[in-house]
């Protein structure tokens, strides 16, 4: 396929004007819902709530779409433009030592790292939230059944002495999920600084196309 050869992850672009790094609507329009739904969850709305579950819904849908959109999107987007690599990413922290600039049209080795494991904390937040959660309800957010179908799973108030037993698994279950949940969470902060942190220094060395590329307006 002579696309996937054009974005060889490693390659070499001396031209400036081949250099441009450039993303799709999809990753563009990807990217900034997940921003905005992590920021929603994190500050808005409140922890366990209706509101916080659809946002985690909706979250959960965006990044199966950018999931997808890794195996079926343009060359840039898909996972074999920057595949999880140790070595290149210790290739790439010579590259820097040493001041030389590689051009890479998606993700470079470092960042590649950082997006897996974004990736990967974003995946054990949404799973560990589904199973405090529970499949959508379909009531409202923040309606009394909404409220209702969250508390029966995250409470687990159970009057009949009969089910104690069962009850206390349940809970047990529920706050291992519950503490998943929030080390993920506070993973997901310290990978999220140290990512704007890389944005930023990868701008400031080779200049503002990285963030440019990944605002809207720019094909
Ligand atoms: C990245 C986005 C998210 C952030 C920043 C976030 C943040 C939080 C935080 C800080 C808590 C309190 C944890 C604790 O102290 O126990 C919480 C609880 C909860 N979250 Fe999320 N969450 C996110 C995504 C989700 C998703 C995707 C779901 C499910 C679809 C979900 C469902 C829940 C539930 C049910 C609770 C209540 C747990 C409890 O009562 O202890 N969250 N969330
Ligand atoms: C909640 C906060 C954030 C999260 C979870 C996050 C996550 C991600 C992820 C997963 C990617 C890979 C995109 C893809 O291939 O689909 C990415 C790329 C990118 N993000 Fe963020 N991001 C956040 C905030 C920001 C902010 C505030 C900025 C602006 C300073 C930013 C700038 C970028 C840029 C420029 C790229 C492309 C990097 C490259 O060219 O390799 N991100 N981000």
């Amino acid at each position: 396929m002579p696309h996937a050869q054009q974005f060889e992850p490693e390659e070499f672009a001396p031209a400036p004007a081949r250099s441009r790094r450039s993303w799709d609507p999809v990753v563009k329009i990807t990217h900034w819902s997940i921003v905005t739904a992590i920021i929603a969850n994190a500050l808005i709305t409140e922890e366990g709530s209706g509101a916080h579950i659809w946002v985690g819904y909706a979250l959960a849908a965006v990044f199966a779409l950018r999931l997808l959109w890794g195996l079926i999107g343009p060359a840039e987007a898909r996972f074999s433009a920057f595949p999880p690599s140790l070595r290149r990413a210790v290739g790439h922290l010579r590259d820097i030592r040493v001041g030389r600039k590689e051009i890479h049209r998606s993700h470079n080795p470092l960042g590649a790292l950082m997006v897996y494991a974004i990736w990967c904390v974003l995946g054990l937040i949404i799973a560990s939230g589904i199973a405090m959660a529970g499949p959508p309800s379909g009531a409202l957010p923040g309606s009394a059944d909404q409220a209702g179908e969250v508390s029966r799973h995250l409470v687990a108030e159970q009057d009949d002495d009969e089910e104690e037993d069962e009850v206390k698994g349940a809970e047990g279950s529920e706050s291992m999920w519950e503490e998943v949940h929030e080390t993920s969470v506070n993973l997901l902060y310290i990978l999220i600084a140290l990512h704007i942190a890389g944005t930023v220094f990868e701008t400031r060395r080779s200049g503002r196309e990285i963030l440019l590329a990944m605002l809207p307006g720019r094909a």
